[in-house]
């Protein structure tokens, strides 16, 4: 039998994640459309994109925030390919966004002295191995395995080397430990529900003084470079963005920036993030066939959620079919319109992974569990 109750809106998808309750297209009409960026208006809108995220995120004040070319990916390897190389170099993966810096860092700009710390889906690398005289890459949140980092502590206030932290699926909604993160990257589409395309980066002092001091033996496209003739070139940071933004994409972050202030700011976010962790950890509790892909408590995403099949049937299944299986759950739940995007990510063991940011509401988590089990034992049964 079919539930009766559905959840209100069936997005539960882990980029670009759903839009803020009571969105509309109307939250747009005020878009600078038409309208030249370099402007006076157009300015004074990108300087509230940045003002309002360093507001609510606490980005401490001698930092800098700029909005970027190419999302977060574009973000992170424009300080990749500016900062590193300068000293040895520890990259951390743990799922597939990590695994992508690992490439980056060994394959593509093929630096010798540099050394990957990387563990299976579910699990985190052994933190407390990592030598901060190199500089550091990590992601907060692994998007593709649920699993996060859950503190600062294992970052020394004083290192030699750099940290740069892929935050994408963290900020707005987990702690970070800000005046230990010499670098940090983010998009709007994730948290915060915003539109892709656009990425954030805030760099510390000392990663303003890496990119004063070294000159990286490469040559850098237009779009990564951040320094000019030894200087950083500060009007990035100050709203004078490298190429040409979105204005329409600009209106919707600050839609959203509005509303994260409105019910509350940081706090308030990440309590509602944190709340939709532990319905969905409630019901995993209860179930009979779902587990979560982390291994550890406190290592599990409060965004992206993944699950596996714990049911001995399923577990006894060959690797293919656990994949079929596993995507016909998410086809099942696609057709009804109870919640879109919910296989695991393509490189990820077979499951689900379900958004639990902020801009998803409990009670519609809480709608969506009994379809789970429905479509779970539809598609046990070979309907
Ligand atoms: C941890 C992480 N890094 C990087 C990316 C890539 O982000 P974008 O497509 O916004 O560049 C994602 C997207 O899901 C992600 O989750």
């Amino acid at each position: 039998m079919k539930p009766k109750q559905r959840p209100k809106r069936p997005h539960f998808s882990s980029g670009p994640c759903a839009k803020r309750p009571g969105w509309s297209p109307a939250v747009l009409s005020h878009a600078l459309v038409g309208r030249s960026h370099r402007s006076k208006a157009g300015r004074a809108k990108l300087r509230e994109v940045v003002e309002r995220s360093r507001r609510v995120l606490g980005v401490p004040d001698d930092h800098r925030v700029a909005i970027v070319p190419a999302s977060d990916t574009g973000a992170m390897e424009m300080a990749l390919w500016s900062m590193l190389g300068a000293r040895a170099v520890e990259v951390l993966a743990w799922e597939s966004f990590g695994s992508q810096w690992v490439d980056d860092v060994i394959a593509q700009l093929e630096l010798h002295n540099a050394r990957a710390w990387v563990a299976d889906y579910g699990e985190l690398p052994d933190l407390d191995a990592v030598d901060f005289d190199s500089d550091v890459v990590f992601t907060w949140n692994g998007t593709t395995s649920g699993v996060r980092i859950p503190d600062g502590d294992w970052i020394p206030e004083d290192r030699a080397g750099l940290t740069i932290c892929d935050a994408t699926s963290a900020v707005f909604a987990m702690e970070l430990p800000w005046p230990k993160l010499d670098v940090v990257t983010w998009s709007w589409q994730k948290v915060l529900g915003g539109e892709a395309g656009h990425g954030m980066l805030s760099i510390s002092p000392r990663a303003v003084e890496r990119l004063e001091k070294f000159e990286p033996p490469r040559p850098l496209p237009k779009i990564f470079r951040l320094t000019k003739g030894g200087r950083l070139i500060e009007g990035i940071f100050s709203a004078d963005t490298i190429n040409t933004p979105s204005m329409l994409c600009v209106e919707d972050a600050i839609d959203a920036l509005r509303w994260v202030e409105s019910i509350g700011g940081r706090d308030e976010v990440r309590r509602r993030s944190e709340a939709n962790l532990e319905s969905i950890a409630d019901w995993v509790d209860r179930s009979a066939w779902a587990s979560f892909l982390a291994s550890q408590p406190e290592t599990r995403s409060c965004t992206s959620v993944c699950l596996q099949i714990a049911d001995p049937w399923f577990r006894g299944l060959e690797p293919g079919e656990q994949v079929a299986i596993a995507n016909r759950i998410a086809q099942k739940l696609d057709e009804e319109a109870i919640a879109f995007d919910v296989g695991s990510y393509r490189d990820a063991p077979p499951g689900l992974r379900i958004w639990a940011g902020a801009t998803v509401e409990r009670s519609d988590l809480e709608a969506l569990f009994p379809w789970l089990d429905w479509a779970y034992a539809e598609v046990k049964a070979g309907r």
